[in-house]
């Protein structure tokens, strides 16, 4: 997810202000995770993901590796391959090597990311038919499957990123891919020991902080805003009852904060919530699945037990 590397795209631009507004002018602040990746927030991501603390990473790749026949086999060679969110492309290239896909349709919401993704991928795969998707995953989209005598469709959703979503948000996604899904393969971070998951959002080098951060840097960098970014914390915790990962940004004083002709008011204490990262059990995502018209017909995980990666089939 290599973010925008100009500022010249009005239209991103201005969805981009427009959530911002929305997110910092509602009674509980928030704004959406997908704004964490800029170029510096990929690159900080991609940091994130080599932390010892953070093992989602590692653990899917492990995952992915060692069932890579049994993954492929169930989505089935030939496949029309939809990936969302493209990153730094590791598992994606396992996947089209072991699959063979008629066509790969990666989704991502940064035009730059897709272009460099899809360069990358054309050179080592010739052969492949790329066809590169703007999108993200909160809204319905137009995807350009063959619905009738294609070859079967296969989403493919790792990294957790359906974490970001609420329950509504992800059953709702779940239902809209239905629609044009035969399969999909889902890798979802399992719930464990909280004091893992804690460390995990909390590393001893302080990255998934300026992970964090960056964020209000970015709304300063393309919006003209002026957080003031030493009266600012990363705050992470883990709040079982609701089996979700949060981060926050923490005010350290009474401040304003201006954007364009918007003034943001807050208190000492007061938290802008700027990420969810919900966990499941490999059962409370059946469940989840299941109620969204999918049967689960697989459920990979690593030797440790940290990471799943669903088979979903249309039921
Ligand atoms: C990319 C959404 C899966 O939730 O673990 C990493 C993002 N946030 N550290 C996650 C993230 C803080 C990550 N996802």
């Amino acid at each position: 997810m290599a973010g925008e590397r100009r500022g010249d795209r009005p239209l991103e631009l201005s969805a981009f202000r427009q959530d911002v507004v929305a997110g910092l002018s509602a009674p509980r602040k928030c704004l959406p995770p997908k704004y964490f990746y800029d170029a510096a927030g990929s690159r900080l991501f991609a940091r994130i993901t080599r932390l010892s603390e953070y093992y989602v990473t590692r653990a899917e790749l492990a995952l992915t590796r060692r069932h890579l026949a049994a993954i492929a086999r169930f989505a089935g060679r030939g496949c029309q391959l939809i990936e969302y969110g493209t990153g730094e492309g590791v598992k994606s290239r396992l996947l089209i090597r072991a699959l063979r896909p008629s066509v790969y349709a990666p989704i991502d919401i940064s035009q730059d990311a897709l272009d460099a993704a899809a360069r990358r991928l054309a050179r080592e795969f010739p052969k492949l038919r790329i066809r590169p998707i703007v999108g993200d995953f909160s809204r319905p989209l137009d995807i350009p499957v063959r619905r009738t005598r294609g070859a079967p469709s296969v989403v493919y959703f790792p990294g957790s990123t359906i974490g970001n979503l609420t329950r509504e948000e992800a059953h709702a996604f779940l239902v809209m891919s239905r629609g044009f899904a035969h399969r999909m393969l889902v890798g979802v971070d399992l719930k464990k020991d909280p004091t893992l998951l804690h460390a995990a959002y909390n590393d001893s080098r302080g990255v998934t902080a300026a992970f964090n951060l960056n964020l209000l840097a970015r709304i300063n960098r393309e919006l003209g805003a002026d957080f003031d970014l030493r009266r600012w914390r990363h705050y992470a915790f883990y709040n079982p009852a609701e089996g979700r990962i949060e981060m926050h940004l923490v005010s350290m004083t009474k401040q304003r904060v201006t954007l364009g002709k918007h003034r943001f008011q807050f208190a000492a204490g007061e938290t802008i919530h700027s990420e969810s990262s919900y966990k499941y059990s490999v059962e409370g995502f059946r469940e989840l699945a299941e109620a969204a018209g999918f049967e689960t017909r697989k459920s990979w995980t690593d030797s440790r037990g940290l990471f799943a990666l669903h088979g979903l089939e249309r039921s």
